[in-house]
């Protein structure tokens, strides 16, 4: 007759199949090597046991952050991913296989410097990056990845955790608009009680002198009071393109292009420049600290342009559809070797970097030796009305 003890082995190892481990099977009384067998089995279910408690353990804490949790490949596919990052990439979960995360980068170039480090070190440390959800909405992140160090696997892995930075870096750039709103809010301020309280009494000062042309007829004189009306006028120029610098008055009636048509035409007069100008039918920039930001940057540009470019030419085109708008700035002349480390940014450069960005945009600058220098800003449109 069978020995019933086998009948009970393949029971336990139904019951473990579906994980049930606490299931056990008594040895009988005869405790032979069929007993040992059970005994050892028994064992087994409490190891396993215990491997799948901590197993869950960290699949809880896995699944539960609100950071995005990956797994993936050296290629970047995607092998494991938690909750989190289905919901903030916009994935459902049976679509795993397709998510590679080297496709999920905005930018090239932050694509670029990732993809180096993480050759070069098999780790990055919080990275700042742009990346797109399935829908192609931009989030800004903060991004980590490390090797995985496991002699079994033959293709390496790696971790990686992903912090949504959204919150962060939209409290950063009120921060800085703020920051720039006040500060030309005060050139505003300071540039009228310069052109009030010096250019009033100046004009004043100009007809004073005018009016003695009449009362003398002696040459010498008439030559001191002309020389004086000439310096007068150079004085009322100079304060005018002083107060134009420091915050242009064609900006309130006729916005942005008004400002740099003013500019286009004191920058003629002055330096052998040709400027062209062009924008998209309807262009409008309807929020005022982002047309003082967009004229700053003009103004950087033009200044660069004739201090480090000795340019000849200088397009300026303004673009805009329902997304995006842009702004291309381009001059001829000497050009430099600008490489993405961006080692050549001053503080005109830098301003340029951060006021754009604080707008959600961003700046493309290409240059090379002898031809010119272009400096592409691309803003998201809904910052027009915001
Ligand atoms: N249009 C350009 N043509 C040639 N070189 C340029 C141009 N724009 C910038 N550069 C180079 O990049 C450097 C950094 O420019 P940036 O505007 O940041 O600083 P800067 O003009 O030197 O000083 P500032 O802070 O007063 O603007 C310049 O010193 C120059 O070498
Ligand atoms: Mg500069």
């Amino acid at each position: 007759m069978a020995d019933s003890r086998f009948e009970k082995i393949n029971d336990l190892f139904i019951n473990y199949s579906q994980g049930n481990f606490d299931y056990k099977v008594k040895p009988s009384s005869k405790l032979d090597e069929i007993d040992a067998f059970i005994s050892s089995i028994n064992m087994l279910g409490e190891e396993l046991k215990a491997t799948t408690i901590s197993k869950n353990y960290f699949n809880n804490i896995f699944q539960s952050v609100s950071d995005i949790i990956f797994i993936m490949k050296k290629d970047g596919e995607i092998l494991d991913l938690n909750h989190a990052g289905f919901a903030l990439l916009k994935y459902p979960s049976e679509k795993l296989g397709a998510i590679n995360l080297f496709h999920l980068f905005q930018n090239k170039n932050e694509l670029v410097d990732f993809k180096n480090q993480l050759n070069k070190f098999d780790l990055v440390i919080n990275m700042h990056v742009k990346l797109k959800d399935k829908n192609g909405k931009v989030f800004e992140c903060m991004i980590s990845v490390n090797k995985i160090e496991d002699k079994g696997k033959k293709a390496a892995e790696y971790q990686g955790i992903i912090k949504d930075m959204t919150k962060e870096k939209e409290a950063e750039n009120l921060v800085i608009r703020t920051i720039v709103d006040t500060q030309e809010k005060e050139r505003e301020r300071f540039a009228k009680d310069l052109h009030d309280g010096l250019g009033i009494p100046l004009s004043g000062l100009r007809s004073y002198i005018d009016s003695l042309t009449s009362k003398t007829s002696d040459e010498k004189m008439l030559e001191t009071i002309a020389k004086s009306k000439n310096a007068i006028n150079y004085v009322v120029n100079e304060l005018r393109n002083i107060c134009f610098n420091i915050m242009p008055r064609t900006m309130k009636q006729f916005g942005l292009i008004g400002a740099i048509s003013e500019l286009h035409e004191k920058i003629e007069s002055m330096w052998n420049l040709k400027f062209k100008i062009s924008a998209s039918k309807d262009f409008s920039i309807s929020n005022i600290p982002l047309e003082i930001a967009l004229f700053r940057i003009v103004q950087e540009f033009v200044n660069n342009a004739i201090k480090h470019g000795k340019a000849k030419n200088i397009i300026i085109k303004m673009q805009q559809d329902r997304k995006k708008t842009i702004i291309t700035l381009k001059h001829d002349g000497v050009g430099f070797e600008y490489n993405k480390s961006r080692e050549f940014d001053g503080m005109g450069l830098q301003n340029v970097r951060s006021r754009v960005s604080s707008y959600d945009g961003e700046v493309e600058i290409k240059s090379a030796v002898n031809k010119g220098t272009t400096y592409q800003i691309t803003l998201p449109v809904k910052t027009n009305t915001e």
